[in-house]
């Protein structure tokens, strides 16, 4: 019998690859309303990374591999490991991203390797029909991913509880950014900032590994 977080893989992963063939490769093919926003999220999260730092990434939830356009161009140079559960998003990545020689992808919930850096953007939004208590289960595991697969920090977002009321839908989560600094906090690292000023319903927690 699947366990639960096997059965959530699959149930993302389906979702996902579904959006990508209905909207193609594109904000929208990631579930994204907008590039804007989609942008606005990477800037939050490279707020970890010290401008002219030259860096190893894993970007955990890549889709189509757009932070490592992001990153071009922010001209941070690096080496970028994007993973994805869904292998339609990890097959358009390899098909945008092939001529890169600093870029690689490969399917699965785990990175590779061990990267100074570990992000996620936009992979605890979509908990479709499973429980809050499964789903919050489900983010402090993938955070122990994320803890283990970097060096020196990592970073991810989350929809806020702080939502209004009326535009929240139940096959989204909601999640505390009291809770989850709480947890970073205690069960990561003493460094971690919550970012909750940028104009979304989200937020952003960046965890570093000693003082910046
Ligand atoms: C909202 S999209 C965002 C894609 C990309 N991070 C971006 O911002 O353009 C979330 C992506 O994360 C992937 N994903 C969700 N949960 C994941 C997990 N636990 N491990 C790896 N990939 C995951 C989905 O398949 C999907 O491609």
């Amino acid at each position: 019998m699947a366990s639960v977080s096997d059965k959530i893989l699959g149930d993302v992963s389906a979702y996902y690859d579904a959006k990508l063939a209905e909207h193609g490769v594109s904000p929208a093919g990631v579930d994204w309303n907008g590039e804007a926003s989609q942008m606005l999220r990477f800037e939050q999260l490279l707020h970890l990374i010290p401008s002219g730092a030259v860096v190893s990434v894993n970007d955990l939830g890549c889709g189509y591999g757009a932070l490592y356009d992001y990153l071009s161009q922010q001209n941070v140079t690096c080496h970028y490991a994007g993973n994805d559960i869904s292998p339609e998003m990890i097959r358009a990545a390899e098909q945008l991203w092939s001529e890169q020689d600093n870029v690689t992808f490969s399917v699965g919930p785990e990175p590779i390797a061990v990267a100074d850096y570990a992000f996620a953007s936009g992979i605890f939004n979509v908990r479709l029909g499973h429980s809050d208590q499964q789903w919050r289960q489900y983010i402090e595991s993938t955070l122990d991913t994320l803890h283990k697969s970097s060096r020196i920090g990592f970073g991810f977002n989350c929809l806020t509880s702080y939502s209004d009321p009326e535009k929240m839908r139940d096959y989204l989560y909601y999640a505390s950014p009291t809770d989850l600094f709480d947890l970073c906090k205690r069960k990561f690292s003493r460094h971690v900032a919550l970012l909750h000023d940028y104009g979304l319903y989200e937020f952003t927690l960046l965890v570093r590994k000693s003082p910046s």
